[in-house]
This record gives structure tokens, C-alpha cells and sequence, in this order.
């Protein structure tokens, strides 16, 4: 039930905007993660199922959202992880993160 508040608490970060008001639905947050996720090719080297092959598995990361969030901002100099900040704005890289959680294993 953990991951369950953290995706709402996400999905309120989402969703908590200048458009407010409109209730988000988390359903929609995560097709919408899912699809970033494959557009963007993270699917590439994190495996469609997000548990990794040239890169890690993503559904048993222990960072937090913060640290996942500019992980894919900022990527990591020296490795294939390379920095997405200039083709995903902030609002979709939360919608990757909720996506993400709803991956995660123990
Ligand atoms: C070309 C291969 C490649 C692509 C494409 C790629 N990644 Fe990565 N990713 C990596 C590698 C390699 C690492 C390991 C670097 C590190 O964090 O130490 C990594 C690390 C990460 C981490 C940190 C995981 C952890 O627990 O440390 C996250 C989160 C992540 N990637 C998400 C994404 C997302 C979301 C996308 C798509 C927007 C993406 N990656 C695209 C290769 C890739």
C-alpha cells in the first residue's frame, strides 16, 4: 500500500497546477508515464518491463522520486545515461516516476 501513496502523492505534485481544479486521474498519469517511457526509449536499455538490461532495473531502484527525477534530468556523466531535461519537461518526468513506481518489486 506504500507505493499507493506514493503514486498519489505524485500524481498531486502532476496534477497541482495553474490548470488545477481538474481532477487527475492516476489511471491517466500512468498511461501517460508508460508512454513517455517508450517514446523517449527508455524502454532501450531499462527493458519494456523496466527491468533493465544495458541499464539497471528500474523496478527495484531504492532512490527516491527526487533521485529518480534528476537522474533523468541530468543522467550521469560517463555512462549511457545521458540527460533528458532538454526533451522531457518536469511534468512528464513525474508522470515517468509514477509510471516507474507502479513497476516496483520488492
Ligand atoms: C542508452 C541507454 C539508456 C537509456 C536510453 C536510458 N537509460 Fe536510464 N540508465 C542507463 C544506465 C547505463 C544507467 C546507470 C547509470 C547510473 O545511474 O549509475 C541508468 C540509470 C537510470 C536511473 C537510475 C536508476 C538507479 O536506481 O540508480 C533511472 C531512474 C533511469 N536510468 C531512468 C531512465 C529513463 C526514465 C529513461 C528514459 C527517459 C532512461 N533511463 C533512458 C541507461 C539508459
Amino acid at each position: 500500500m506504500m507505493w499507493l501513496a506514493v503514486l498519489v502523492g505524485v500524481a498531486a505534485l502532476v496534477w497541482v497546477g495553474p490548470a488545477g481544479g481538474q481532477g487527475a486521474v492516476g489511471a491517466e498519469v500512468l498511461t501517460e508515464g508508460k508512454r513517455l517511457y517508450v517514446e523517449n526509449g527508455c524502454y532501450t536499455c531499462h527493458g519494456l518491463d523496466g527491468r533493465g538490461n544495458i541499464g539497471p532495473d528500474l523496478t527495484r531502484t531504492t532512490k527516491s522520486d527526487e533521485e529518480i527525477v534528476a537522474r533523468i534530468a541530468n543522467g550521469r556523466a560517463g555512462t549511457a545515461m545521458t540527460p533528458f531535461r532538454d526533451k522531457i519537461s518536469a511534468e512528464d518526468i513525474r508522470k515517468i516516476v509514477v509510471y516507474l513506481r507502479s513497476l516496483a518489486r520488492p
